[in-house]
C-alpha cells in the first residue's frame, strides 16, 4: 500500500504497519460525513495579514525550542510507522516560519535582525508554540498546520476533513493534458472529477481546458465541497469549475451521458490497513477519503460500473481515469472493465506512476480515433453552460 503524506514535494513516506485495529463501529462512524452549517474555509497561513509583532529574540527562542523538539524525534516516528524523521521536521519548521513571518528573508539572514527588533508575524507567539506542539506531539500533518499544500503549480487550501492532495495524483493531470492537446473534443468538453477533496484535479484540469471546456466536481463531504469551492474561487475558475456536494454521480444526473471524460481518486485503502498507516494519515485525515471497504475496491468498482452511462461516447471518444492502490487493484479493475463491462471500455490500460508502480487505470481512445467526433455529440457540448 502506498498512500504517503508528502510535504512541499519532499517525502515522508509510510507503509502499512498493523498496529491497532479499528472496531467496525469506528469504521462506520468515520465513513459518515461530518455535517455542519458552521464550517468555514480556513485561510492558509501565508495569506493571513501579519497583524502580530514579536521581538526577534522571542522568535529565536521559539525557533530554538522548536528545533530541539524536532531533533528529539530522531528516527522514532520513522521506525514506528514510517513517519517523518527529524531532518524532515526541521525542514517543515523552516517552511512554517516562511509562511508565518512577513519578512522571512531578513529574519533568516545571519545578522539580519537585532534581538529587540520587532518582527511582523501572521500568528501570535502562543499559537506558534501550540502549532509546533501539535505537529510533534499529536502528529498533526504539517499541511493542516499551515492550511495549504503545494501541488503541481497550485497552492491549495486544506484543512481537517479534507484529504491533503498527494504527488502521485498529479500525473492524472498529465494524462488529461495528453488528450486535451491532441484533440478539441476533450479540450472543449465536459469533465467530471469524482471525490474532489481540495479540488486539486478539478482545478488543474479546468486550467488546461479551452474556452468551452468545463469541469463538474463532486464530493460527499461538506467540508471538502466547501474547501474545493474556496480553492476554485481563489483561482478565479468559477466559470469553469463547478463543485457539487453529493455522492459520486448523484449530483450529475442532469449531465448523464454527456461527459467527455472523468477522473477520480476515490478511497482505495482496505479498511483494516488504515490503522497501520502513518499517524499523520490514520489519526488526522478523513476516514471518508481513505476507506475503500474490505479490499479497498468498493468505490473503484462502483465508479467503473457507473462511468460508462455517464460518458458521451463510451469506448470510442471518451476517457476515464482512476487512481488505485497499486498493481493488484489495477489488474482487478482492468479484468472487471474488460470482462464484466466488456464493450463499454475499449482501450483499458494500466499506467505506472513516477516511481514505476502500476497506479492508474485509464480508458482513453487512441490518437487515430480522435477525429471521428460525432455530430450529435458535439451539439451537446453547446449546452454545457446551461446545464451547469
Ligand atoms: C482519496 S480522496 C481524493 C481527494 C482528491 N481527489 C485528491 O486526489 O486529492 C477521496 C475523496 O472521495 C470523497 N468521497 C468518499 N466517498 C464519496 C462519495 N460517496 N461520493 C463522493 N465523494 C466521496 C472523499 O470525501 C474524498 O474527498
Amino acid at each position: 500500500m502506498k498512500l504517503s503524506l508528502l510535504a512541499r514535494a519532499c517525502c515522508s513516506s509510510m507503509s502499512p504497519v498493523s498496529l491497532r485495529k479499528y472496531s467496525q463501529n469506528q469504521v462506520s462512524q468515520h465513513r459518515r460525513p461530518m455535517i455542519s452549517s458552521q464550517i468555514k474555509p480556513q485561510i492558509p497561513l501565508f495569506l493571513r495579514p501579519p497583524i502580530y509583532s514579536l521581538t526577534f529574540s522571542d522568535l529565536q527562542k521559539w525557533q530554538n525550542w522548536a528545533k530541539t523538539l524536532a531533533s528529539s524525534v530522531g528516527s522514532s516516528f520513522q521506525d514506528f510507522d514510517h513517519g517523518p524523521d527529524s531532518t524532515l521536521l526541521r525542514r517543515e519548521l523552516n517552511w512554517l516560519m516562511e509562511d508565518a513571518i512577513e519578512d522571512y528573508s531578513t529574519t533568516s539572514r545571519p545578522g539580519g535582525c537585532e534581538s529587540r527588533q520587532k518582527v511582523k508575524v501572521r500568528v501570535d507567539l502562543e499559537e506558534l508554540y501550540g502549532l509546533w506542539k501539535q505537529r510533534i506531539e499529536e502528529r498533526r500533518p504539517f499541511q493542516y498546520l499551515v492550511g495549504c499544500e503545494h501541488w503541481r503549480d497550485l497552492v491549495l487550501s486544506v484543512q481537517e476533513g479534507v484529504l491533503i492532495p498527494r504527488p502521485e495524483t498529479e500525473m492524472i493531470v498529465d494524462l488529461v493534458c495528453e488528450l486535451v492537446v491532441e484533440n478539441d473534443w476533450f479540450k472543449q468538453g465536459l469533465w467530471a472529477d469524482l471525490g474532489t477533496g481540495s479540488g486539486a484535479l478539478a482545478i488543474a484540469i479546468g486550467r488546461v481546458l479551452g474556452d468551452y471546456g468545463r469541469v463538474i466536481a463532486t464530493d460527499l463531504s461538506p467540508v471538502s465541497a466547501m474547501v474545493a469551492s474556496y480553492n476554485v474561487q481563489r483561482y478565479e475558475l468559477q466559470d469553469k469549475v463547478v463543485i457539487k456536494q453529493g455522492s459520486w454521480f448523484e449530483p450529475l444526473k442532469n449531465v448523464e451521458g454527456q461527459l467527455v471524460g472523468l477522473v477520480s481518486n476515490p478511497p482505495y485503502i482496505p479498511s483494516d490497513h488504515i490503522c497501520g498507516l502513518q499517524a499523520e494519515v490514520s489519526k488526522h485525515e478523513p476516514r471518508l477519503a481513505l476507506d475503500g471497504g474490505l479490499n479497498g475496491l468498493d468505490d473503484l468498482v462502483h465508479l467503473c460500473y457507473r462511468a460508462s452511462s455517464m460518458l458521451l461516447c463510451v469506448g470510442s471518444l471518451s476517457s476515464a481515469t482512476t487512481i488505485t492502490n497499486g498493481e493488484e487493484q489495477c489488474q482487478f479493475l482492468v479484468n472487471y472493465m474488460k470482462s464484466d463491462l466488456g464493450g463499454n471500455f475499449c482501450y483499458v490500460k494500466i499506467v505506472s506512476d513516477f516511481a514505476g508502480i502500476p497506479r492508474f487505470v485509464t480508458d482513453s481512445p487512441r490518437a487515430e480515433n480522435h477525429n471521428t467526433v460525432k455530430d450529435g455529440a458535439l451539439k451537446t457540448i453547446d449546452h454545457f453552460l446551461t446545464l451547469l
